[in-house]
């Protein structure tokens, strides 16, 4: 049974276990980068905290994620340990869900799975242990980029601290202006030519509308303001995921984008605009509220490539 047009409510590890094998043919997913995870669980009290605080502020500085040590203070070895289990518990939970995305991807298929410059390479070991191979790591440049370490300078300034005044300029960290997209991809049948004549999948639409030919930076994405309904603290914009899409999946209704991570519906959102199928798995319920409304809200650009109903499916069945 083919699974596609649907977004469930649960956990991606177990949802994805129910989908046939080899059935998607891309998956674009944003999973929560380390610093917003909490053991083994997407904590709730954590997401609701965090929609709180961005609700009522203006600046992204106060989004400051906790954990991320970007804020300063104790760095004794009790402190690293701690953030090197860390990361390890969090590779080894990126292995459990990609080693399902793996089995449900057709031969060929492509994985592009965003996180943090910090973070990337442990997302990346987790793909190749489960079998996938790297095909490259995309820049996707933002539009601004804010400095959020440590001013050394200001610090000492406000300790009346008299080394103020050699430290001008020096702070704990630059200013992170990029985010990292590893590519990675199943193996092929054989070639690209027979994985292609057989899946349809495992090559990249690079050659652009103006008849440049993309490069593995992303950059020059403007900057979108979230819609009135969407109130989810980490939304990508959606020219970016449409052009994700436009450079993984041909163009047809047979090819099934597969999103994990759902969060707002971002990437299922420009699937469907942009004419593919689609299906997301989110574990927070609220998200999938906001995913619904922005999926009813979106037409298919391409009218030669038929809407198709979309539903709602949750998991276990009637369970949330
Ligand atoms: C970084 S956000 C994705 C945001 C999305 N790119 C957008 O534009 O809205 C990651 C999402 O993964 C969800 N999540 C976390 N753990 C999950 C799991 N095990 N299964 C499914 N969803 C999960 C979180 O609730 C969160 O909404």
């Amino acid at each position: 049974m083919v699974i596609k047009d649907q977004v469930f409510i649960g956990d991606c590890r177990e949802v994805l276990r129910e989908f046939p094998e080899n059935s998607i043919s891309v998956c674009i997913t944003d999973p929560p980068y380390n610093y917003e995870f909490i053991g083994h669980k997407w904590d709730a009290a954590e997401v609701d905290r965090r929609l709180k605080r961005v609700q009522d502020s203006n600046t992204l500085v106060k989004n400051i994620p906790y954990g991320s040590g970007l804020a300063g203070g104790v760095r004794n070895a009790r402190w690293y340990k701690r953030v090197r289990e860390n990361i390890l518990d969090y590779q080894h939970w990126c292995r459990e869900w990609a080693k399902e995305v793996f089995r449900v991807c057709k031969p060929g298929g492509i994985v592009a799975a965003f996180n943090s410059t910090r973070t990337i390479a442990h997302v990346q070991i987790a793909l190749e242990k489960v079998g996938f191979y790297t095909r490259d790591c995309l820049v996707y440049r933002r539009s601004s980029g804010i400095p959020k370490g440590l001013n050394v300078q200001a610090k000492l300034k406000e300790k009346g601290l008299p080394e103020h005044q050699q430290w001008q300029g020096w702070h704990s960290c630059l200013r992170n202006e990029w985010e990292a997209i590893v590519v990675v991809q199943k193996p092929l049948m054989n070639n690209y030519l027979d994985t292609m004549l057989q899946y349809g999948v495992g090559l990249f639409h690079a050659v652009n509308e103006d008849g440049s030919f993309q490069s593995n930076i992303i950059e020059n994405i403007p900057r979108e303001k979230n819609g009135k309904y969407n109130v989810h603290c980490t939304v990508k914009p959606l020219v970016l995921m449409e052009k994700l899409v436009d450079l993984l999946v041909p163009a047809s209704k047979e090819h099934i984008v597969l999103d994990p991570f759902s969060g707002s519906g971002t990437t299922l959102v420009a699937a469907k605009k942009l004419g593919r199928s689609y299906v997301g798995i989110e574990i927070v319920p609220k998200y999938v509220e906001i995913i619904n409304q922005r999926l009813s809200d979106t037409a298919v650009e391409n009218r030669s490539l038929s809407e198709e109903p979309y539903t709602l499916k949750l998991w276990p069945e009637g369970k949330l």
